[in-house]
């Protein structure tokens, strides 16, 4: 490809279609060739003429079936990266099942799927349907590249996880996923952007697991957390050529060699260890899922069964490790929680991110996370923004979650 700048912008029906033409000016300031295909149901909302003219080339439309064999086969030759933008549900679905019912359809069947960069816009319902998430997914598990979406007031009145991400940050992915390809070093399915030459020498604290709060000398409280996403963390972090020490309640998940691992139960010996090992740490993820509660008074021998009588068990509360450690940060470290919601309410998250003194918070869905080995989560920046994801491996989320927190430690050195 010689480093040829070629972006074939392909346009879908959905409201953000009328952010395009400023995008293919900026595409264009930032030495890139560009060529527009427009679906029917985007040509209304969209200015063909002035695409024509920004991106100086004519725009390809299903109009005119005679140059319709041809330009698929040009254009797909001609393309260095396919984005779809915006990409509607409708338009991923059809991409998911390989359905080619017009020449934007049909061009994602002829470009390899390495090339292609699809930014998502929809209703928040839309982007949360079950059929989205599995067609995001399997698109991503293909090589394609799927950008999250924004956070905020959506076309139709209501705020939430959907809209399309700012244009300045779709040229930017753009030109990432160019690089990558020129360098042909393989193309990510997630936007992972860790520096790992950098992190050498950085420390990363993790906590993991669920904690276990004693009963009596043969039961405890505890929950659900399997330890998969401290494992895939301590995984990322160790990539990134960073020290990395894991302080995890009783989970079965093996933690990778080379990882410095202390085990604890309860959350009392938690906080102790994690506020030992803070003051040394670059970034600290607080992954384990701490029991808020414990017995008042453990009993010292079983608790025996009683056919008549109910007993009644009194719990205190736990303290919070990752207030404890927010209280106690330096400007130079990074503290990254995690909160676990019942429903869709982010805003809980956002504030439980202030309130612990955080800089990252992951959010995730409770019917999404425990114990499997995917998540659909949400990362909200105490420097500003939100980042809804597609649901993906714990692997993946892993290395996202590491590639974020690091470069903002990068951002501090620097
Ligand atoms: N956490 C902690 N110590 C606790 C409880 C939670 O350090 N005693 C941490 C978790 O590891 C997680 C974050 O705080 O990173 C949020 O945990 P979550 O259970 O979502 O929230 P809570 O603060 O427990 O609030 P609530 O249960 O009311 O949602």
């Amino acid at each position: 490809m010689g480093g040829a700048r070629r972006v074939l912008v392909g346009v879908t029906g959905g409201i953000a279609a009328y952010k395009v033409p400023p995008l293919v000016r900026l595409l264009r300031k930032s030495g890139c060739e560009v060529k527009v295909v427009l679906t029917a149901a985007a040509k209304p909302l969209v200015g063909a003429e002035a695409l024509r003219v920004l991106s100086g080339n004519p725009v390809h439309t299903d109009d005119n079936p005679a140059r319709y064999d041809m330009d698929h086969i040009r254009l797909s030759e001609w393309a260095s990266v396919y984005l779809i933008c915006p990409a509607t549900a409708n338009t991923i679905a059809k991409m998911a099942a390989g359905i080619a019912d017009n020449l934007l359809t049909a061009l994602t069947l002829s470009i390899p799927e390495e090339k292609i960069i699809v930014a998502p816009a929809m209703n928040r319902v839309m982007w949360a349907n079950k059929a989205t998430l599995t067609n995001v997914g399997v698109l991503t598990s293909r090589g394609v590249t799927v950008l999250p979406v924004g956070e905020g007031e959506l076309a139709c009145g209501v705020r939430g996880p959907g809209r399309m991400i700012e244009i300045d940050e779709i040229a930017k992915r753009v030109v990432e996923l160019m690089d990558k390809i020129d360098r042909n070093d393989g193309v990510s399915a997630v936007d992972i952007d860790a520096n790992t030459a950098t992190f050498k020498g950085k420390t990363v604290l993790i906590s993991s697991g669920p904690t276990e709060e004693p009963i009596d000398p043969v039961r405890v409280i505890t929950n659900k957390s399997s330890g998969k996403m401290g494992a895939a963390l301590a995984k990322a972090a160790l990539a990134t050529g960073a020290r990395v020490t894991v302080v995890s309640g009783p989970a079965s998940e093996p933690l990778p060699s080379g990882v410095e691992v202390v085990r604890v139960k309860t959350a009392a010996e938690m906080a102790a260890a994690m506020g030992e090992r803070f003051a040394s740490a670059d970034v600290c993820v607080m992954a384990a899922a701490v029991s808020d509660y414990r017995p008042a008074t453990p009993f010292h021998s079983k608790i025996h069964r009683s056919e008549k009588e109910n007993i009644t068990l009194e719990l205190t509360p736990n303290p919070d490790i990752l207030a404890a450690l927010g209280a106690v940060k330096t400007p130079k470290q990074i503290l990254v929680g995690f909160s676990l919601e019942s429903g869709d309410d982010v805003d809980r998250a956002e504030a439980k991110m202030r309130k612990k003194g955080c800089d990252m918070m992951v959010f995730n869905r409770a019917d999404t996370a425990v114990g499997g080995s995917d998540t659909v989560m949400t990362l909200l920046f105490a420097d500003g923004g939100r980042e809804a994801f597609p649901k993906m491996s714990k692997t993946a989320a892993a290395e996202l979650i590491l590639g974020k927190a690091l470069k903002r430690v990068a951002a501090k050195v620097a």
